[in-house]
């Protein structure tokens, strides 16, 4: 997509972080928008900031792990503007703890909050799209966990490669019908944002208080780790210049973090040789992760 203005932008996940960016830069390049998430009193102040640019745009309060609800979201943005040009799949959480401690529950969380939210949208945002005049772009925010893995997050690893995965064979699904939509994946490194804060976002269906994990030290450690890494990621300012660039380009991998490149090379080169994942060799890669 090169020209966004009077474009309609839904957008999940825009309270906070990249889709709170991403919902202000499209503001600003004069699109309507759809704001969808599940912190109501943190996406009413992205509403209003697009809106005090000038932006037409409506809130939807949406939980995207259940279905229903992303029907809902979808269904009041066709219904407001009569058309979609532009999804951007950004709601998500992380996770952190290895296989043999993190509770099954857990898992659930993630594969609705990170996974299977993106396939609920896709499902109704697709159709629509196709039955429209005109381009129309579809970006799922995923992660550079999504290309290359390392310790710590198994369960956030397994959904981020899903999406690369699914976003790729969308992507020839697409091409085969000759569809008017093109996929985007975003794959960035640590980047400065609210995502430390999952456990506010994690809604009553997958609540696990009395499970003791939460009071073991690993779940601490994870803790501690996310607020190290994120708050000393990328600053989050840098993002929409990146992602609208790529769509200008009409990129499918939006790449953000170029240190960890070779990480991604090295991970390809290295299986068809049968050789598996090598910590030490891993670890010069894990400093590139924060660069900017
Ligand atoms: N920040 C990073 O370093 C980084 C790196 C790579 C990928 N990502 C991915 O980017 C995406 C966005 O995360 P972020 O970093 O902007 O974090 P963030 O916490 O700042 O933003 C995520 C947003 O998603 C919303 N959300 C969470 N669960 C939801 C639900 N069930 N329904 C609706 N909305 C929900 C939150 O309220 C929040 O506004 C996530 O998928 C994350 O995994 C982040």
């Amino acid at each position: 997509m090169k020209d966004f203005k009077d474009k309609v932008a839904l957008i999940t996940g825009s309270a906070h972080g990249f889709g709170k960016v991403l919902a202000i830069e499209s503001a600003k390049r004069g699109m309507k928008l759809a704001l969808a998430d599940v912190d109501e009193s943190a996406l009413t102040e992205t509403v209003k900031q697009a809106s005090d640019l000038g932006a037409e745009v409506i809130s939807i309060p949406t939980d995207v792990t259940e279905e229903t609800a992303v029907d809902h979201m979808v269904q009041t943005t066709k219904d407001k503007y009569g058309r979609i040009d532009l999804l951007i799949n950004s709601a998500g959480v992380a996770v952190p703890g290895p296989i043999w401690e993190l509770p099954t529950r857990d898992w659930d969380w993630i594969l609705h909050a990170d996974l299977l939210s993106q396939v609920y949208a896709l499902k109704r945002v697709i159709p629509i799209m196709r039955q429209q005049e005109g381009h129309a772009d579809i970006l799922n925010v995923a992660s550079m966990a999504g290309l290359v893995s390392s310790p710590l997050m198994p369960a956030y690893y397994a959904t981020k490669f899903a999406v690369v995965g699914m976003t790729e064979a969308v992507e020839y699904d697409l091409q085969a019908a000759k569809a008017n939509v093109g996929m985007h994946v975003f794959c960035p490194a640590f980047v400065h944002t609210d995502l430390q804060h999952s456990e506010n976002h994690r809604p009553a269906a997958y609540t696990n208080t009395d499970d003791p994990y939460y009071s073991s030290d690993t779940f601490k450690q994870g803790q501690a780790f996310a607020e190290k890494d994120i708050t000393t990621g990328m600053p989050l300012d840098k993002i929409p210049d990146i992602v609208f660039g790529a769509l200008e380009r009409d990129d499918f991998y939006i790449l953000s973090h170029p240190g960890m490149n070779p990480a991604i090379v090295a991970r390809a080169q290295s299986i068809p040789t049968g050789k598996g994942p090598d910590l030490a060799a891993l670890a010069p890669f894990l400093e590139k992760t924060h660069d900017a």
